[in-house]
């Protein structure tokens, strides 16, 4: 089954070709096109910059993520007229149909069996984008719809690769990112019950926005990150920066960031040396997030009898929370699998949605082009 992924939920547009057969995923091809240097000079993502640089980005990512999956599987068939190729305008060339004269040709050639696209969460604007997109090529292709969960997709960046097919269940998953924080048990493929989630800020929002308050650019995760990376040596006895690990022992598995960010606020406020002492405060405030997140996951396994771990969303390709909680797990648990996505597939990618996309398809999960619709507010559900 050969899958064309679509995201545009929030800054990238992304798109992607997989190809999954008995559970073995292969790539295409993984295009993506990063908003992010418009959106640093705001600070963040402005939605209606986003959803105009998607307009203009969509059709020639496609377009792209179409011609490397030729080129990696030549039997591919591209949905163009005959002389497609050679369109000069590449808007125009992925709305090409499968036209009849190219079904003699199918013979001994692949197909794009499905369109797999993200609906939401995200910002309304830039969904949309991605959505009218994929109604409009899957009516002029012919092909199915399967709509995709954002958050789902990122828990699906696990699925990536051989290997992690075999994943067991059930699993609980951490996927953490600038829009969701959650802690997820998974009982089989699409099969999901939300154990925790913030009451307020998600971990990447907290990130980005320490950052902003440290005056460190966007997105925030990797530069705090970076600058933690430079605190090696604690200063003067007793100077050492402490912030709260807040809801940290909590009876339940809800996480809570905003409180941390105005902690730092008000440190910051009563520091007049803070320029100077930037990567101590990175690192605190880094600790401060990965302990909750670590702590409460360790916690949430323990009492679930799980079988594996997951680690999933934008923060996941944080180093410190990568290593800190496979450490954890090796350290509490004998038998429990540890994954984390490959540090591309962490962050918003087409891959995972296609990916995603796969395994709602083996469950026969299609939505007809004419359901299809945005779900900006849409939560993690079973299928
Ligand atoms: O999944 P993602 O690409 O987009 C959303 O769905 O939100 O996640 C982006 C978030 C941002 O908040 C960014 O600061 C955070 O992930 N992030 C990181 C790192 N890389 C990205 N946070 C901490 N450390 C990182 N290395
Ligand atoms: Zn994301």
């Amino acid at each position: 089954m050969i899958i064309l992924g679509i995201e545009t939920s929030c800054d990238e547009t992304a798109a992607a070709i997989i190809e999954g057969k008995n559970g073995d995923i292969k790539i295409l091809s993984n295009v993506i096109s990063s908003q992010i240097e418009i959106h640093k000079k705001y600070g963040g993502v402005i939605p209606e910059v986003a959803a105009r640089e998607h307009v203009l980005n969509i059709l020639p990512v496609i377009n792209e993520a179409l011609k490397k999956a030729k080129k990696n599987a030549p039997s591919l068939i591209l949905p163009l007229a005959r002389g497609g190729e050679k369109i000069n305008q590449p808007q125009l060339s992925v709305f090409k149909p499968y036209s009849p004269f190219i079904r003699g040709r199918l013979r001994g050639g692949k197909k794009i069996s499905a369109i797999a696209v993200t609906v939401g969460p995200g910002l309304i604007t830039s969904l949309q984008v991605g959505v009218e997109t994929a109604k409009t090529l899957a009516y002029a292709w012919n092909i199915p719809i399967i709509s995709i969960n954002h958050i789902e997709g990122h828990i699906y960046a696990n699925f990536i690769g051989k290997l992690k097919t075999k994943i067991e269940f059930p699993a609980l998953i951490l996927t953490v990112s600038g829009g969701h924080n959650l802690l997820v048990l998974m009982k089989g493929h699409g099969q999901y019950k939300i154990i925790g989630e913030t009451i307020d800020d998600a971990a990447g929002e907290a990130f980005d926005k320490g950052a902003a308050m440290l005056r460190l650019g966007y997105p925030g995760g990797p530069e705090i990150s970076k600058y933690a990376e430079k605190y090696k040596l604690p200063l003067i006895k007793g100077s050492k920066i402490i912030l709260p690990r807040p809801m940290i022992y909590s009876k339940d598995y809800n996480f809570s960031f905003s409180g941390l960010k105005t902690a730092l606020l008000y440190k910051l406020q009563k520091d007049p040396q803070w320029k100077k002492r930037i990567p101590e405060y990175a690192s605190e405030f880094e600790s401060a997030i990965t302990d909750v997140l670590i702590y409460k996951t360790i916690k949430a396994a323990k009492a679930l009898n799980v079988k594996t771990i997951m680690l999933s969303g934008g923060v996941s390709a944080n180093k410190k929370l990568r290593l800190s909680l496979a450490s954890a797990v090796l350290r509490e648990f004998k038998n429990i699998k540890f994954y984390v996505p490959d540090l591309k597939y962490t962050t918003d990618n087409a891959v995972m949605i296609a990916v995603a996309g796969y395994y709602n398809a083996l469950n026969k999960k299609i939505t007809p082009p004419s359901k299809l619709k945005t779900s900006p507010n849409l939560e993690l559900k079973s299928n």
